[in-house]
């Protein structure tokens, strides 16, 4: 399938729930614009699991502690030489086989990472060759745990406005290449694990259905918050074995300013994007949140008044996957059948930057 030709589409009813983003929608322009739509999904983890036990091994940390403060019971590690590329490719094939499409099909490509295959170039184009494409667009994405939603806000632009019809989404991420495994590194040890999800996106044809709002959010003021110091260009060179040895290359995380700050953009965001597409938090039938942590989670559902059954956590058996953790949870959660045609979804996020967002999506 080639590039999107612009054609006649439905011309939504006057009321319909329209949204009201960043693209001015003219009369003209309803009739050739689309909604984005969730083609398929899919995912790919590591088979190498690690328990809270394991981690006692390498730091002075207890499951109990782990389990306490975060909800995590294991997580999955990328082999030796698995990158982020690799995860994604697999997950692809799998979303690509569930959709009945080739990799020739997609028309672009966007990867949300904050642990690429290499400095430069971008993981985006790694995973191209693999899948054996070539001459469509890949995008990198830098914006951490909020990554897989900008990366939503982007597909849905370029869908929207007719630019590319197949859209292949992904988050992926090897942590366990970045942890310190001591005591030193513990704070954010115990909290990241590795994995990739995509999701295929396009138009629908349906005008009720698809992605219904989109926002996202940054606050620079942040940065050092959540952040690994180096590699960094500002330092000449970039990176010293002094460097490694102070630790300045593993995360660096102000816990308690992050959990403060990712309990009320979360919901924000939530509310935010909800009100846009003329809706409400009772209306929802199911949550996708960030897996920042089980407690930020509970948190975030309490503040909504969201009951514990609409809102899909899976962190206990990942970890923090940081842009990998909406997709993963997403392809589960409709594995699971918790995600139905029809359904109103919605999606959090918070991370580093400080970056967050919220889209919502009738299913
Ligand atoms: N095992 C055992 N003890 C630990 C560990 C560990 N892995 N890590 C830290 N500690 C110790 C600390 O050294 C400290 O010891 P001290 O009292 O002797 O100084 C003690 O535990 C308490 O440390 P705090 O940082 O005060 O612990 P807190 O109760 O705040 O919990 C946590 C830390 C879990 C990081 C919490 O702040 C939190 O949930 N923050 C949100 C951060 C988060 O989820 N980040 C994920 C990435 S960002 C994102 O995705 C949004």
């Amino acid at each position: 399938m080639g590039r999107f030709r612009r054609e006649a589409g439905p011309v939504r009813p006057v009321g319909a729930a329209t949204y009201i983003g960043p693209i001015l929608r003219t009369p003209e322009a309803e009739q050739t614009m689309h909604r984005t739509e969730f083609i398929s999904t899919g995912m790919y983890v590591p088979e190498r699991v690690v328990t809270n036990h394991e981690l006692e091994g390498y730091m002075d940390t207890s499951d109990e502690w782990i389990r306490q403060r975060s909800g995590i019971e294991e997580r999955r590690w990328a082999a030796e030489g698995e990158g982020g590329s690799d995860m994604a490719k697999i997950a692809t094939e799998r979303a690509l086989e569930a959709a009945g499409m080739e990799a020739s099909e997609l028309d672009c490509l966007i990867v949300a990472t904050l642990s690429p295959d290499h400095f430069f170039p971008g993981t985006g184009v790694f995973l191209q060759r693999k899948l054996g494409v070539t001459d469509i667009p890949c995008l990198d994405i830098r914006n951490q745990c909020t990554g897989f939603l900008y990366g939503l806000e982007v597909a849905d632009a370029f869908i929207q406005t007719g630019k590319y019809r197949r859209v292949l989404l992904v988050g992926t991420e090897v942590h366990s290449s970045g942890i310190v495994l001591s005591t030193d590194g513990r704070d954010t040890a115990v909290l990241f694990g590795d994995g990739a999800a995509v999701a295929i996106l396009g138009p629908t044809e349906d005008p009720d259905r698809g992605v219904l709002a989109v926002r996202t959010h940054a606050d620079g003021r942040h940065a050092e918050k959540l952040w690994a110091p180096a590699p960094a260009c500002v330092n000449k060179p970039f990176v010293t074995s002094e460097m490694i040895d102070a630790g300045l290359t593993r995360p660096h995380m102000e816990g308690r300013d992050v959990f403060k700050h990712a309990v009320t953009k979360m919901p924000a965001a939530l509310i935010e994007v909800l009100e846009v597409a003329g809706h409400t938090v009772q209306e929802l039938d199911m949550v996708i949140p960030h897996q920042a942590n089980m407690r930020i989670a509970q948190a975030v559902a309490k503040g909504l008044g969201i009951p514990d059954d609409k809102m899909y956590i899976n962190i206990q058996r990942y970890g923090n996957t940081t842009a990998a953790s909406i997709p993963i949870a997403l392809h589960e959660c409709i594995e699971e059948g918790g995600i139905r045609r029809g359904d109103l979804v919605g999606f959090t996020a918070f991370g580093s930057g400080f970056t967050w967002g919220g889209a919502v999506v009738r299913w």
